[in-house]
């Protein structure tokens, strides 16, 4: 701009004029010369036009040549700046949950002094299978998948009572672990529970889902009823997939916890370490004598010391001694509680995974 400017006024100066005129200027130009000798800085009138001719110059190629140059870095901020708010704003891939994590934060939660024999353990377990006890091979239905406890139907089942005291009180790992579902959450509660009272590591993966409405829930009546005999109890299992010894296995975790008359009526633990898992429930079913309890006013169970101990069985734990093949992994399991361990971990591990599809990238984590 600058330059062009400069190049009309030096064509402007160039267009002839008239001659009075040219003549006029020519003289008083002599007259500015002979009357004023030209310090020898200030005569460079002819410099400094180069160096304004120069610094247009200069200035109109920097504006031509860069202009684009500066707008390109400009549009370029701006787009950096528009991805990186869009990058704010998008959801983020969650970080994956490190379930370890969560298991140690169960495992603080387990100890209360004021709490039953002094742990939620046995609860946690009862939980983890209650809500998993429900699966229907035939038809897949019920299991662990969908956490359905939480609504009203399965909730209420006068099976499930008490079941609250163990899911309220890991509502607050729920709560530090939202990514977590109900349904691993208790599963995982389960697992963690059998590891800190002794027990074998079991292997657990995550996956489970959770179901968003009661429509999910499992008909009532699928848990087993304590006052039956080895029919339902084997129709039960099998309808889960179970065999005998998977069975005498499973029940091998009364070795945990105890009755409470205001949940299931009835009353006392099976065993005196209600919170060590051991083998003691297969060794106490053979060596006690058991008998009906008397003078009681609950369901019929049993007690040892001749009907008026301190310790009891189910009539369904009777009929672990009762039925012949059941009784066979009885011994078993008394005589061998490594034997026993083994066979618990892989029947738990497939209990809280009956009907579960699990994600193709979904691993086994192992407790230590
Ligand atoms: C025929 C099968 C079974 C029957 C009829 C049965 C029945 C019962 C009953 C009536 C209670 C007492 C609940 C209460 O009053 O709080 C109980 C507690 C318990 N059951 Fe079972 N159960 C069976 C199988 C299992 C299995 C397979 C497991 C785990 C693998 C299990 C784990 C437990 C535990 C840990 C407790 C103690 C809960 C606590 O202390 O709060 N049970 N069971």
């Amino acid at each position: 701009m600058f330059a062009r400017a400069f190049a009309r006024a030096v064509t402007r100066t160039a267009t002839p004029r008239p001659a009075t005129t040219n003549a006029i200027r020519a003289a008083a130009l002599r007259r500015a010369a002979l009357s004023t000798a030209a310090p020898s800085g200030g005569s460079s009138k002819i410099p400094i036009a180069i160096a304004l001719i120069a610094a247009s110059a200069g200035a109109y190629y920097y504006g031509v040549q860069s202009y684009p140059a500066i707008k390109q870095s400009a549009e370029q901020a701006k787009a950096d700046k528009a991805a990186a708010a869009a990058e704010e704003e998008a959801p983020k891939e969650p970080e994956p949950l490190d379930y370890r994590k969560v298991a140690a934060d169960i495992a603080e939660l387990l100890d209360d002094v004021d709490y039953d024999d002094g742990s939620y353990g046995p609860v946690f377990v009862r939980l983890a299978w209650h809500a998993s006890g429900t699966y229907n091979k035939a038809d897949g239905t019920g299991g662990s998948n969908g956490a359905t406890m939480r609504f009203s139907p399965e909730a209420a089942d006068g099976a499930n009572a008490g079941l609250d005291v163990a899911r309220n009180r890991l509502e607050p790992i729920k709560a530090k672990y939202p990514q977590i579902s109900y349904a691993d959450l208790w599963t995982l509660a389960g697992v963690v529970a059998i590891k800190e009272m002794g027990g074998p590591s079991i292997p657990w993966k995550a996956g489970r889902t959770d179901a968003v409405s009661a429509a999910a829930c499992p008909p009532q009546g699928r848990l087993p009823d304590a006052s039956k005999d080895r029919k339902h109890v084997r129709e039960v299992f099998n309808r889960m997939g179970f065999d005998d010894r998977e069975i005498v296995a499973l029940m091998g975790a009364h070795v945990l916890g105890r009755c409470h008359p205001d949940r299931s009526g009835y009353h006392l633990p099976w065993t005196y370490n209600p919170t060590t898992f051991t083998n003691a429930y297969y060794t106490l079913l053979q060596s006690e004598s058991w008998k009906k309890e008397k003078n009681w006013d609950g369901p019929m169970q049993y007690t040892n010391k001749k009907g008026s101990g301190d310790i009891m069985m189910l009539p369904t734990d009777m009929e672990m001694l009762w039925d012949r093949t059941f009784k066979q992994y009885v011994k078993e399991f008394a005589n061998d509680e490594q034997a026993w361990f083994d066979a618990f971990s892989s029947a738990f591990k497939k209990l809280l995974e009956l009907g579960v599809q699990f994600p193709a990238e979904a691993q086994d984590i192992v407790l230590e």
